[in-house]
């Protein structure tokens, strides 16, 4: 039996995840414009009795959009039903999904981007107009069967726009961006996860923390852990600054936020290839992490802070990425 509900692996992470989890939008921090939107279109969609448009959530790693996704869910009144792109292996398994919807119910399908294309295909007559259509039987025998679904709507969530096909694009009444945390907004996760936690932390501790989580909840969650550790071994359990830097000192979180890959990244391009311009794979290589996970985890970041800019013939290290790790400029010595 394929596992249509796919629990992921992420161990500790979901765990956490699970229980700190937003319920609506009122709990949910940050993402202001997303909310803001997304409000108006689930109340319309309320007031009209109708399953909320299908609805497109993209960003990097951590961000929250499988939240958001229960949270929509929540704030419709409907049940939610998860999946992942990889896991839905053939179309009788999308179509065993889809068939035990309720009317209104949220499908929420993340990784979308990387769906067997025989499976994508099926998405198309059920986004558009709630039927698929399915071939029982082989060779002589075999026929289509025609089956209605009820009104639902899809969320997907993908890292990255561009990987996924235009016919399904298309079919995204809504789309919605993820961005990077604000530091206010990233502080107070900290603080709402603290609280949740039961443990102490200082105003500036929390800042402190929230500045360098490279403005990602699962990341400053998951800091918080450790330096709840640290403050409750080497301190009295209230984590102030000091603990706070000391650490994220340990665990190679830098004063940027940085930790040890994305440190790699800028040291690989600096000291092998000149700063660059060096293509994506290049680096990966270097640094034995795989492609797609430079691109989608660590790559943004560094190019919002400004450390990375993207050219036409690869990826540069720019002036505050060699300042930062110490390096002299080139072509100043
Ligand atoms: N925990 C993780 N992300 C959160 C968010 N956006 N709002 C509230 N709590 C969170």
């Amino acid at each position: 039996m394929t596992r249509l509900v796919d629990m992921e692996q992420r161990g500790e992470d979901s765990l956490i995840e699970g229980s700190l989890r937003p319920q609506n939008f009122q709990e949910y921090i940050g993402q202001g414009k997303v909310k803001e939107q997304l409000k108006i279109f689930i109340e319309a969609a309320k007031l009209r009795d109708e399953s909320l448009d299908h609805t497109l959530l993209f960003g990097p790693p951590g961000l929250g959009k499988t939240t958001m996704a229960f949270v929509i869910a929540n704030e419709l009144g409907v049940n939610l039903k998860q999946t992942s792109g990889p896991v839905i292996e053939k179309a009788g398994d999308l179509v065993a999904l889809l068939n035990d919807l309720e009317p209104g119910d949220v499908l929420f399908i993340d990784e979308i981007h990387r769906m067997p294309m025989a499976v994508e295909e099926i998405l198309y007559s059920a986004m558009e107009d709630f039927y698929v259509d399915i071939m029982i039987g082989s060779g002589e025998t075999s026929r289509s069967v025609h089956l209605q679904l009820p009104p639902f709507t899809l969320i997907g969530a993908t890292t990255r726009a561009g990987m996924l096909s235009n016919p399904l694009r298309a079919r995204f009444g809504i789309n919605a961006h993820m961005e990077y945390y604000e530091l206010n907004d990233l502080t107070e996760i900290v603080e709402r996860t603290a609280a949740i936690f039961e443990t102490e932390i200082l105003p500036e501790a929390a800042i402190e923390l929230a500045r360098r989580s490279r403005g990602t909840p699962r990341i400053a969650n998951r800091l918080l852990k450790r330096v709840r550790d640290f403050a409750q071994i080497k301190g009295e359990g209230i984590i102030n600054r000091e603990m706070t830097h000391q650490a994220l000192t340990m665990l190679d979180v830098d004063q940027e936020g940085l930790d040890y890959v994305d440190q790699k990244i800028l040291r690989t391009m600096i000291e092998l290839y000149n700063g660059g311009p060096v293509g994506l794979s290049t680096i990966a290589i270097n640094i034995a992490e795989e492609r797609e996970t430079v691109e989608d985890m660590y790559e943004p970041y560094l190019i919002q802070q400004g450390f990375i800019i993207r050219t036409r013939s690869g990826r540069q290290a720019t002036a505050k990425a060699y300042e930062h790790l110490g390096y002299p400029l080139p072509g100043t010595n």
